[in-house]
C-alpha cells in the first residue's frame, strides 16, 4: 500500500485496528433530520468519542470547525430525496478536486445492489475508486438498502459487501444482522464497519448488536441516529467507544452509559 493511502487509513482506523465513525450526512436525502437540525451543535460534545465524521461538503463547510475537527470521510454520492421516486438513483456529487481541496481523509459512496440502479451505483463506486486511488484517498462503500430495510439479511449483505470490495472499496460499511454476520465479514476481503439504521428501542439493544458485530469480525461502527437521537447522546457515544476501543462487555458499557448519564443530571 502506498504511503499516502496507508497514512489516511491510519487516521481512521486506530492502532487497535478499530474505529468509530460518526455519520451526520443524513440531510443529503432526509433534510433536517431530528436532532441533526443544527449539525454543529449536535457534534460538539460527541467529537471526543469518535474517530471521524461522515459528512457532506455543504455541512462540512458551514457547520464543522476546520481548525478543531476529526478526520473527514466525505459523502460524495447523492441526488435523491425521501419524497422522490427512488432513493437508489444516486450519482456522484463531488469532484476529485473538491475532495482534495476539502482535505478529505476518505470518501463514502452508496451502492444499491439488487435495485433498478445497481449498475449505475456500482459504476459510481468504480469511477470514484479510479479517481481517488490516483491521490491515495481511500473509498468507503456503503451498502445501502433505501427504504427496503427487510433486505438486511446475511446473504444479501454478503453479496453487496463482496461486490463493493471487488470494485475497489478500501472499507465497506454494511448493516449488522443477527444470523451469520460472521459470514458477511469473512466473505469481504476488506474491513467491515457496521451501520446503524433507524433508532433501536433502547440503548441496550444498540450495545448488544455492536458488541456482537465486533465479536464476529467487524472493525467498528458508523453509527448516527442511535447516538445523537438518544436522550443521552454523550453517554451513548462514551459507552460505544468503550466497546470499540476498550474491550468493554455489553454489561460494562451499559454501566458506563448509566454512569455518564447520571453524572450529567
Ligand atoms: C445512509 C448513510 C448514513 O451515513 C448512515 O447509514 C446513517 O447512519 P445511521 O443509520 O446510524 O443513522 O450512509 O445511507
Amino acid at each position: 500500500m502506498d504511503w499516502g493511502i496507508k497514512n489516511r487509513l491510519s487516521k481512521l482506523i486506530q492502532p487497535d485496528g478499530h474505529c468509530f465513525f460518526l455519520p451526520i450526512d443524513h440531510g443529503y436525502f432526509q433534510g433536517p433530520t431530528r436532532c441533526l437540525e443544527e449539525p454543529g451543535q449536535t457534534i460538539k460534545p460527541l467529537l471526543p468519542f469518535c474517530d471521524a465524521l461522515f459528512v457532506t461538503r455543504g455541512v462540512l463547510r458551514s457547520c464543522v470547525d476546520a481548525a478543531a475537527s476529526k478526520p473527514i470521510i466525505l459523502r460524495v454520492s447523492g441526488g435523491t430525496s425521501m419524497v422522490g421516486k427512488d432513493l437508489a438513483n444516486e450519482g456522484l456529487t463531488t469532484s476529485i478536486e473538491e475532495i482534495i481541496r476539502l482535505n478529505a481523509t476518505a470518501v463514502g459512496v452508496s451502492v444499491f445492489v439488487g435495485s433498478d440502479y445497481e449498475h449505475q451505483t456500482l459504476l459510481n463506486l468504480s469511477q470514484l475508486v479510479n479517481k481517488c486511488e490516483d491521490y491515495g484517498i481511500p473509498v468507503m462503500a456503503v451498502t445501502a438498502v433505501g427504504k427496503e430495510m427487510e433486505k438486511r439479511q446475511a446473504r444479501y449483505l454478503a453479496l453487496s459487501c463482496r461486490i463493493a470490495a471487488e470494485l475497489g472499496a478500501r472499507v465497506v460499511k454494511t448493516y449488522w444482522c443477527d444470523k451469520d454476520f460472521d459470514k458477511v465479514v469473512k466473505g469481504c476481503p476488506v474491513p467491515v464497519v457496521m451501520a446503524g439504521g433507524p433508532k433501536c428501542k433502547n440503548e441496550l439493544e444498540v450495545l448488544e448488536f455492536v458488541y456482537d458485530g465486533m465479536q464476529n469480525g467487524a472493525i467498528g461502527i458508523n453509527l448516527g441516529r442511535n447516538v445523537w437521537q438518544n436522550a443521552h447522546p454523550v453517554a451513548m457515544a462514551r459507552a460505544l467507544w468503550a466497546i470499540i476501543h476498550e474491550n468493554a462487555t455489553v454489561k460494562g458499557a451499559h454501566e458506563l452509559f448509566n454512569e455518564v448519564k447520571n453524572s450529567k443530571k
